[in-house]
Parts: C-alpha cells; structure tokens; sequence
C-alpha cells in the first residue's frame, strides 16, 4: 500500500482555531493553512493586533471573538458562524492559561480561571462543533492541546496539570461517543515550547533546569507540532482516534 501526501490535504476543510493569536496556535494556523484549509482564527479580541495580522497573511481566514470561559459568547460566535453559513469541521482545541504556585496557597478564581480555560472551555467548543456535525450527518475531528503535565504532574502547576489530565481523558470519551458520527477527537501533548504562557518561567532558574533534562537537549519549537497536527486533522490519521501524540523530545522518557 502507498501513503500519498494528498492524504494530509485539508482543502474544503474549515478549520476553528482558539487562542490562535497565541504562540501556537499562530503556528496551527499557518500549517492549516498550507494544507488548504479555511480558517476560522479566535481571540477574546478578534481585534487583537496579531489576530488581525495572521488574518490578514492567511489570505481568507475570518476572525471570530470567542471567550471559551463564557456561554454566552461561545453561543454568540457559534450563531455568527451559522448566520454565514460556515460549518466547522476541524477544531484545534488550542486556548489555555497557566497560573502557579504551591498547591495550598492557589485561590479559587485561580482554579477556576484554569480549569475554566484549558477543560471546560475546550469541553464547550467541542460540544458546539460536534453537535452541528451530528445534525447535518458530516465527519469531522477534534484536536485538543493538551500538555506532557496532563500525564506527568510537576511542582507548582497542579491547576494545569490537572486541567490537562481532563483534557486526555476528555479527549478518549469524547472519542468514544463520537466514533459512530465519524467525528474523530485527538490530542497532542507538548512538552515546553517557549511561547507567553511559560516564557518568564522559561527564564527563571527552576526553567532552566528543566530544559536540561529534554533528552534531546533543545527546547521543542512551534513547528514540531506541525506533522502530528496535520496527521490528526487530515484524512492521513483517518482511523486515530482517541489517541494522544506526545511531542517532547523524550521528556517525558525521564525515569523517576
Ligand atoms: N508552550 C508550551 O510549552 C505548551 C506546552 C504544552 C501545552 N501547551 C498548550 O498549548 C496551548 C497554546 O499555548 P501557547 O503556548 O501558544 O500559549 P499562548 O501564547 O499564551 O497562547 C494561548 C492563547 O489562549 C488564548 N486564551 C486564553 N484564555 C482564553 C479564553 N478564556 N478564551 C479564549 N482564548 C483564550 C489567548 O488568546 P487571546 O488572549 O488572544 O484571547 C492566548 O493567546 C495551550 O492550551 C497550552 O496549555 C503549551
């Protein structure tokens, strides 16, 4: 049998894009992009200076204001979507924040600012998207970003963390309930790739001394996650589904 690279092809696609003025999600857009995807790139502010630039590079990507911590305006960008008739058929899971500090000293609006972005917010999107698929009988595929700290908690980050160990198992759940209607839900788990969520952390000394434990002995970069991104979305990666895609230069290889 032979893989053709038309496989990865995502014309007639569209794409939904959260927090894709980010440091990655900037990154996703252009690799959709390139595989001939639309794209539907989300901010809390469409008008948010990157947003408007990356739209304005992806020549016919149309920005949408979403904040997924909010119903209402999860609703309100899901009703502009259908007044203009797009259908999305590929949503990249991508929003996310990060607070921390030591566990017994976090307070609530921290817990749930996090947990309200990175898994219940993700949570909501895929609901929005999957039941407009299941009405007009289309496939479809989910790609949640998850984090190596979903799987292996680190010091300080346990609101992350365990947001991010809700969006695995979500991920697999959602996977099997949605397996029947074709639509396909993945996630890929990045180790440290240096973007605004991490960079001061990045920079500090506790930073430093995890990067010095990346196998690899470099810091991941944005465009490593182009192929796994593109082989969940696309017809390639046609019968993954409920899998997660660790990107981390074996980081996460470390024994105990
Ligand atoms: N960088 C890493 O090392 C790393 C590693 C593992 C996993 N991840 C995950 O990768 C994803 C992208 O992170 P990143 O590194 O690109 O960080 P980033 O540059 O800070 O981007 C995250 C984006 O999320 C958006 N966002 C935050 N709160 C939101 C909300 N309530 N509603 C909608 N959007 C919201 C922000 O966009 P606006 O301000 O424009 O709304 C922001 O640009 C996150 O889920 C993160 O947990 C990152």
């Amino acid at each position: 049998m032979t893989v053709s690279t038309e496989s990865f092809d995502l014309s007639g696609r569209v794409a939904l894009i959260t927090g894709a003025a980010g440091g990655l999600g900037q990154s996703f857009a252009r690799t959709l992009h390139q595989a001939g995807a639309s794209l539907v790139l989300c901010s809390r502010d469409a008008d948010r200076s990157e947003l408007v630039g990356l739209a304005n590079e992806l020549d016919g990507s149309h920005r949408l204001s979403v904040d997924v911590t909010s119903s209402d305006s999860i609703q309100a960008a899901f009703s502009q979507l259908d007044d203009l008739g797009v259908v999305i058929d590929l949503l990249i899971n991508n929003a996310g924040i990060a607070i921390s500090g030591e566990a017994h000293r976090l307070d609530d609006a921290a817990w749930d600012a996090v947990v309200g972005t990175n898994l219940s917010g993700a949570w909501a999107m895929a609901q929005q998207v999957a039941n407009r698929l299941i009405d007009k009988q289309m496939d479809g595929s989910i790609v949640n970003v998850a984090s190596i700290l979903g799987s292996q908690p680190s010091k300080g980050t346990a609101p992350y963390s365990i947001s991010k160990a809700g969006v695995l198992q979500m991920t697999r759940s959602l996977a099997l309930e949605w397996a029947r209607y074709n639509i396909r839900v993945n996630s890929i788990s990045p180790g440290y790739i240096e973007t605004d969520i991490n960079r001061e952390f990045l920079q500090s000394d506790g930073g430093a001394a995890q990067l010095k434990k990346i196998p690899t002995r470099r810091i991941g970069l944005a465009e490593d996650l182009s192929g796994p991104l593109l082989l969940l979305a696309s017809s390639a990666g046609k019968h993954m589904t409920g899998s997660n895609i660790v990107v981390d230069g074996g980081h996460s290889c470390l024994s105990l």
